[in-house]
């Protein structure tokens, strides 16, 4: 059998936690001879460490063949020590009231000091998948942590993006999810997102050529994509937690299969536009230990004019946190 990857999961104790862990734990992300370790963090309040107990009683009550540990902590240091993968889903949620530059300030700090940690503690080989929000801006904190982890080993989550604008394709063509291929995401993970729709394709054939309403495509696809979290509270109630976790599953599956093509946002580099060191939403590659960004889409002057959107998003909210950085 093959050895255990430890994988820290953040906020473990939450929406997303409850919806991620027991597939973690049933092979669904890592494979089903995988064995793993889970290294579980929660605030220090009662009530957090609590109902992280009780998550684990029912992890413990799967008895999953896979799960050969776990590791209940509020330290950081004991979270994340020889992980493989850390994933950071974590973090405070914006407070009635709140300004959003309160919000990217309080959960930077948290990002500091789990970066910080990760590249103090973490296995050589490890791998960081942002979720907490603000994703884009958090893993660029984290990221400017790290002494010894490389840049590219840090990526935030655009993948529930990427499924949601593949589904809204299918559903509006009539076809398959499966029919929808080489939809990415650039940018954000926020509404300025630009969901790609000129590369697509439908059956192989271009998006443009099977929805032919550009009006559609523009004016109600892209922000249907964009705001659909804020669709699924009002709906729900609650924010997407299920489908949040799931797209976490495809996107460390994917980042661990090499050859695998999907959405992710990684250090920009400047490609597509973007400026550099900004972790913005754009297609890789996966490769054996890590992936390489897709460069050969060529945009024309309608998708730049929405990766600008987003790329100047990304740099007011650096802007924001630039003491933070390092
Ligand atoms: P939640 O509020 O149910 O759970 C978050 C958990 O994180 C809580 O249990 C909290 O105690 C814990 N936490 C807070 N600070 C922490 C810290 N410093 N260390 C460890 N744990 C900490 O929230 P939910 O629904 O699970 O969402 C988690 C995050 O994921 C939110 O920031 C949300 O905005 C984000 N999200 C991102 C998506 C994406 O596509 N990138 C999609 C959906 C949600």
């Amino acid at each position: 059998t093959k050895p255990p990857i430890r994988v820290a999961v953040t906020g473990a104790a939450g929406n997303i936690g409850y919806a991620l862990l027991f597939r973690i734990a049933s092979g669904e992300m890592l494979g089903k001879d995988q064995p793993v370790i889970l290294q579980l963090l929660e605030i220090p309040t009662e009530g957090a460490q609590k109902a992280l107990k009780g998550v684990a009683m029912e992890l413990e009550d799967c008895a999953f063949p896979l799960l050969q540990d776990m590791v209940l902590t509020d330290d950081a240091n004991v979270a994340f020590k020889d992980v493989n993968w850390a994933l950071l889903v974590g973090s405070k949620p914006r407070g009635p009231g709140m300004e959003r530059a309160d919000l990217l300030k309080d959960n930077g700090k948290i990002f500091i000091a789990q970066g910080k940690a990760i590249d103090a503690v973490a296995a050589d080989n490890a791998r960081i998948a942002v979720v907490g929000n603000p994703c884009n801006t958090n893993v660029m904190i984290a990221a400017n942590q790290a002494k010894r982890l490389p840049r590219n080993r840090f990526t935030a989550m655009v993948r529930l993006d990427e499924n949601r604008g593949r589904a809204q394709l299918a559903k509006k063509a009539g076809v398959s999810i499966n029919e929808v291929s080489e939809l990415f995401i650039y940018g954000n993970h926020s509404p300025t997102m630009f969901a790609d729709f000129t590369h697509a394709k439908i059956g192989g054939k271009a998006v443009t050529d099977v929805i032919t309403d550009r009006a559609w495509l523009e004016n109600e696809y892209l922000p249907t994509v964009g705001k659909r979290g804020a669709a699924i509270i009002d709906a729900r109630g609650q924010s997407s937690a299920a489908s949040a976790a799931n797209a976490l599953i495809d996107h460390v599956r994917d980042l661990a299969t090499p050859g695998a093509v999907h959405s992710v946002a990684v250090d920009s580099e400047g490609r597509y536009g973007f400026a550099e060191g900004v972790w913005a939403g754009m297609p890789v590659r996966s490769t054996a230990d890590g992936y390489e960004v897709i460069t050969s889409y060529e945009m024309d002057d309608f998708a730049k004019s929405k990766i600008k959107i987003t790329n100047d998003e990304l740099v007011g909210e650096r802007e924001t946190v630039k003491d933070m950085l390092g």
